[in-house]
């Protein structure tokens, strides 16, 4: 029986896959005990039984764990640096890729259609936004916002640089507003987990916003290798303000000028031509 959040992780990942075995074990305790307290559960014992008399309720105890909540506009002061930085760089790529790694329900990824469609370079751009959180993605599929969470964002969005009205990408439906169309029909959802996936796309720009804090080191320096090999040649990488890829062994160097951006180092690759043998060695 788990007594703690460490023997706890390692049952889930044991019986369901899900790796949370490198998080921070005080953030992974106390949203435990939430969800214990939010079921009426007395510990983790209960919540092992609770969970394996249905085995569905996983994507519910994985939501509650990860808590998969965003903004619009969440961190101004990067976004600017994005528009200014980084944006006259992506326009000189005839396609550009774009990747949200811990997109929550979405907010970051609409931000960021926004943002490449007043630079004039959505019809060329294609975003991916991936999440651990089935429940997070299924809400992000549906390109819906609150409608106040949009009149909060408003002030961030001008912040980033915007000049426009924001409420022009969005329709209203009841007290919702829905992302437009066009602008959706640039955004792919994926399931994707930092912790046990590979790499799925070749980007030009990877965010992963307020994901890193609440990962132990080892798995930091897993998500970040992953970033470093899913970035094309003078790609950039984006993360929250309170993170560094401090655990990236030397992979990433801040861009100049930009306190949240970075950018990959040279890194000595594995020679690409197997290395001469005199002809005596050789096998036959
Ligand atoms: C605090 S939210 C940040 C959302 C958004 N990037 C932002 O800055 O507003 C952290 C997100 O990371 C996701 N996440 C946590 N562990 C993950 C993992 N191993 N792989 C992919 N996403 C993960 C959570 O589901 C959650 O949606």
């Amino acid at each position: 029986m788990p007594h703690d959040a460490a023997d706890f992780a390692a049952w889930v990942y044991r019986d369901f896959g899900h790796d949370f075995r490198q998080y921070r074990l005080g953030t992974l305790g106390r949203r435990l005990r939430h969800l214990c307290a939010g079921l009426h559960l007395d510990g983790l014992a209960a919540l092992r039984d609770w969970l394996s008399s249905d085995p569905r309720r996983i994507d519910y105890v994985v939501d509650q764990i990860c808590v998969p909540v965003s903004q619009l506009f969440r961190e101004p002061g990067t976004l600017g640096e994005l528009r200014r930085l980084v944006f006259p760089a992506l326009s000189s790529f005839p396609a550009i890729t774009v990747w949200h790694a811990g997109c929550a329900a979405g907010q970051e990824a609409y931000s960021m259609a926004i943002l490449l469609d007043e630079a004039g370079l959505l019809p060329r751009s294609r975003i991916f936004a991936s999440d651990i959180s089935a429940g997070a993605l299924a809400q992000a599929a549906r390109g819906l916002v609150p409608a106040a969470q949009l009149g909060a964002a408003a002030p961030r969005y001008r912040a980033s640089g915007g000049t426009g009205d924001l409420a022009r990408h969005f329709t209203a439906q009841g007290d919702q507003m829905r992302l437009s169309r066009r602008l959706m029909s640039h955004i792919s959802f994926v399931r994707h987990n930092l912790a046990t996936d590979a790499v799925f796309c070749e980007a030009n720009l990877i965010l992963c916003c307020n994901v890193l804090i609440y990962f132990e080191r080892p798995l930091q320096c897993r998500a970040l290798e992953l970033f470093s090999d899913s970035l094309v040649r003078g790609g950039h990488l984006c993360l929250g303000q309170r993170e560094t890829p401090i655990g990236a062994g030397g992979r990433f160097a801040p861009m100049p000028g930009s306190r949240w951006i970075y950018r990959p180092t040279a890194q000595p690759r594995p020679p690409l031509v197997l290395p001469f043998l005199p002809p005596d060695e050789r096998i036959p």
